[in-house]
């Protein structure tokens, strides 16, 4: 599913980016892709992303 329709950036690209290289937020995000340099629609679809990605990850580490 496209996220950021203006950069073709995806949900997968930024679930990959939250659990590989630590991206916690936007800003983080934006350091690695275009994502929201344009309308700026896909910003708080693009943090609902990131923030499920650190609850999965969360869990699954009280768990292990
Ligand atoms: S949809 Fe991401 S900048 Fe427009």
């Amino acid at each position: 599913m496209f996220v950021c329709v203006c950069h073709g950036i995806t949900d997968k690209q930024i679930q990959t980016a939250a659990r590989e290289q630590g991206v916690g937020n936007v800003r983080d995000l934006k350091q690695l892709l275009p994502l929201g340099s344009s309308c700026g629609t896909c910003v708080q679809m693009a943090q609902d992303i990131i923030n499920d990605v650190i609850i999965d990850e969360s869990l699954f580490k009280e768990v292990s």
